[in-house]
């Protein structure tokens, strides 16, 4: 099968990865652009993916089966709905599907209208609107903005003078603005392969979203992520699918824009019940690296099969018991201010248990060069999360990038419960 991967992050090289080790022929996966460590692996192609029309040529003249798309940029940009109608399968869902991500209230409304557990929220378009609702609601306040922001439109803080303004920076660009409850729990990162009608869970993980130890720190993409959750109770992934995905799913059909995909359900185990916090149409960055370094069952298979409305005649994917963790270095002063290109060192070869995904790598005169960002993530899987941190931890300490920074805490709680 003829895949072509579209984006550029350690998702997709870890998505790469997946498809290679499931018994994809790494000589048919084509990324478009790839990286620095993605280009180590695959062909990879200069091409704009973000550009409905030169992704569709390019997927035609070379016969391509499927078409994977990694980041919510080119599915905003439209290219799944350009690679459909040119009869192309492609996994991603159409433009007016991904909103589900990209707008906070289309997603609220579609979740009030399927019965789907959610956090209050107030839609506000000015600064009183905003500062009422805070009051409403009360600390710790949850402000985010209603549109993409890479990760970083949303504000949780007890102090109201920064809610208001993170609103009012948000406000400046022509947003809107959301103020939702607080919800107090344990974060879950639930992936559905969708082909529109039909859904199929992978295993939960959890993210860790804020830049420092102990959950200190800015909001980022997210520093880190376990692989499964053994403090999860019994069922909880069959409660997600029958309260979230299927309604969510349902819904969207209904109102004529199926989700043909990866929906990511983002949740909070709260005392009241689980709730969902955010919906992704994408696979989630860095989750995908452990969620996928677990599957078992071949990935290209679940990807063609979601892709091509075939999702009911699959099996539910196999995943290893073993746990996998990954640990990701981030350039100088990230995620607030960019540093400039370095050199990276100290990366080794892949071996059964550790491996690197790249993110913001480039080659350059035989040198790996760090872009800035979220550079790579490390990936370990082992049979205890001891050992899984202790490889990953290892494997981290040794590389070399001037400035950069990871979190030394990332499934240590799991850990320590692990070894009571
Ligand atoms: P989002 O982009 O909506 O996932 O928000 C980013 C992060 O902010 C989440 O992963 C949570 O850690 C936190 N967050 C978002 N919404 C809430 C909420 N209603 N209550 C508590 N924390 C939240
Ligand atoms: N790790 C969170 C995300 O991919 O949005």
């Amino acid at each position: 099968m003829k895949i072509l991967v579209l984006g550029s992050g350690a998702r997709e090289h870890a998505i790469i990865k997946a498809l290679i080790r499931t018994g994809s022929n790494p000589e048919e996966i084509t990324c478009a652009p790839g990286n620095g460590g993605i280009s180590q692996e695959v062909k990879t192609v200069n091409l704009d993916a973000n550009n409905p029309e030169a992704v569709t040529n390019w997927a035609l003249e070379a016969n391509t089966d499927l078409v994977v798309i990694g980041p919510e940029a080119p599915l905003v940009a439209g290219v799944s709905d350009a690679l459909r109608a040119a009869g192309i399968a492609v996994f991603g869902p159409s433009k007016a599907a991904a909103a589900l991500e990209g707008s906070k209230a289309f997603a609220k409304d579609v979740m009030a209208a399927a019965d789907v557990p959610t956090g209050m929220a107030r839609k506000c378009t000015s600064l009183t609107e905003v500062e009422s609702a805070l009051d409403e609601y009360g600390a710790p306040y949850v402000v985010k903005a209603d549109g993409l922001a890479a990760g970083k439109g949303v504000i949780v803080t007890t102090d109201k003078q920064a809610a208001l303004d993170h609103a009012q920076t948000f406000l400046h660009q022509g947003m809107e603005i959301l103020v939702e409850e607080f919800l107090d729990g344990e974060e879950v990162s639930l992936f559905f392969f969708s082909d529109g009608t039909s859904v199929v869970p992978l295993s939960p993980a959890q993210d860790f979203k804020r830049a420092y130890d102990f959950d200190k720190g800015p909001n980022t993409g997210g520093m880190g992520a376990y692989s499964p959750l053994p403090w999860l109770p019994e069922g909880f992934v069959e409660e997600v699918q029958e309260l979230v995905a299927l309604p969510t799913v349902r819904e969207l059909a209904r109102l004529a824009t199926p989700f043909v995909g990866l929906l990511y359900c983002g949740l909070i185990v709260t005392s009241k019940g689980i709730r969902v916090i955010e919906f992704n149409a994408r696979f989630g960055d860095p989750e995908t690296q452990v969620v996928l370094r677990r599957l078992v069952t071949p990935l290209s298979h679940l990807l063609h099969n979601a892709a091509t409305g075939h999702l009911a005649e699959v099996n539910e994917p196999e995943f290893t018991k073993d746990v996998a963790v990954t640990v990701v270095l981030a350039s100088e002063g990230y995620p607030v201010t960019s540093a400039p290109n370095r050199e990276i060192t100290g990366i080794v070869p892949d071996t059964d248990s550790v491996e690197v995904a790249h993110a913001a790598t480039k080659l350059e005169d035989g040198k790996l060069i760090a872009t800035g960002g979220r550079v790579l993530s490390v990936v370990s899987i082992a049979e205890d999360f001891h050992e899984a941190r202790r490889a990953a931890y290892e494997a981290i300490c040794g590389i070399e990038l001037e400035g950069s920074h990871y979190r030394t805490d990332i499934a240590l709680k799991v850990d320590e419960v692990e070894n009571v």
